[in-house]
């Protein structure tokens, strides 16, 4: 059977960064996120007993060796599932060009999972194929529930899962991503996260987390964007201070991306409330209330030098599709 998939992007309010298990990917933290409407993957996976090994393709981009076998060691686990004993043609497609310094492995990873599992006949519950994704990255295990997720971090590979806190429609609010360089970042975040144990810092953001966590679901409760939006940031803060004082240092951030937080911070003494987060690269993501998304967009273009802008809204989950890539 041939089975098609499409995954969200997310951005994280409260972030992953660093492992307490390299192989199951079990992080140190719980993390919060949102799934992103104009950022997804989209993949086709069929099994055939005449294929006589996987091929993996992307539409539109060349595949490096290491992506690909990441790739395949996540089909063999799936494989490892249902007893499959066939090859596999994979075909995935991302909405958003390669080399803008947006990550594709949260939406590529539970893309993949579910589409691969479907095609192999398997039926996963929606917490078994956020574990699943979770095996091929980290924060795939975001993308699998609608809207806006949790991550428990758990303590073993059946107990460290996503589910959804709030549909798409709880909330109107806005991630208004800044992309400022079509440069690839030159650290990997699976890098990265190994890296984290060598930051001095990494114990002090630990021990905030679990009251970051609580006082970012409090906000969403509440719907309090300020509240919210302050305890974004300051995560985010945390999170490139650990990256920036490890072992080698890990710097994300350019000049425009430190251009654009300063700016964030003035628009709002003018009464235009936005916050900024930063994954793993230097592109910028502004959250606002849905209302204010034009305004932010448009100040954003008034800094120049940004080489492109995807306003995003909150999306559902990974789900099927009936149009096949192949
Ligand atoms: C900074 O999920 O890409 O975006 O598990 O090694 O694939 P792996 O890492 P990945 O890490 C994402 C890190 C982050 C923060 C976040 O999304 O929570």
């Amino acid at each position: 059977m041939k089975a098609t998939a499409k995954a969200p992007a997310n951005i994280a309010f409260i972030k992953y960064w660093g492992k307490k298990d390299e192989k199951l990917r079990l992080p140190l933290n719980n993390s919060i996120s949102m799934n992103l409407d104009r950022i997804f993957s989209l993949t086709t996976v069929e099994f055939l007993p005449e294929f006589t090994e996987d091929k993996v393709e992307m539409i539109g981009e060349k595949i490096e060796d290491k992506e690909a076998c990441r790739i395949k060691e996540h089909l063999d686990r799936i494989r490892g599932l249902t007893g499959i004993k066939f090859k596999a043609r994979v075909v995935s497609k991302n909405n958003f060009p390669k080399g803008t310094g947006i990550a594709s492995s949260a939406s590529g990873f539970a893309a993949l999972s579910l589409a691969a599992t479907k095609a192999a006949g398997l039926d996963l519950t929606e917490k078994d194929l956020s574990i699943l994704a979770r095996l091929g990255s980290g924060s795939a295990c975001r993308s699998i529930p609608d809207g806006f997720v949790e991550w428990i971090k758990g303590h073993s590979n059946e107990t460290s899962f996503a589910y959804s806190l709030y549909p798409p429609s709880y909330w109107k609010i806005a991630d208004v991503v800044a992309i400022v360089t079509k440069t690839e970042k030159k650290v990997p975040s699976s890098e990265g996260h190994s890296r984290a144990e060598s930051s001095p810092f990494l114990k002090v953001r630990i021990m905030s987390m679990e009251k970051k966590v609580r006082a970012v679901k409090k906000a969403l409760e509440g719907r309090d964007f300020t509240r919210l939006g302050v305890i974004i940031e300051e995560d985010a803060l945390s999170l490139h201070t650990v990256m920036m004082t490890s072992r080698p240092p890990i710097l994300y951030w350019l000049p425009k991306t430190m251009e654009i937080i300063l700016a964030v911070q003035q628009w709002r003494q003018e009464g235009l409330e936005s916050y900024f987060t930063i994954d793993a690269g230097p592109t910028v993501h502004l959250l606002c209330l849905s209302d204010n998304k034009d305004k932010v967009t448009q100040k954003l273009k008034k800094l120049g030098g940004i080489e492109d802008i995807i306003i995003n809204e909150p999306a559902k989950g990974t789900h099927l599709i009936n149009k096949h890539l192949f």
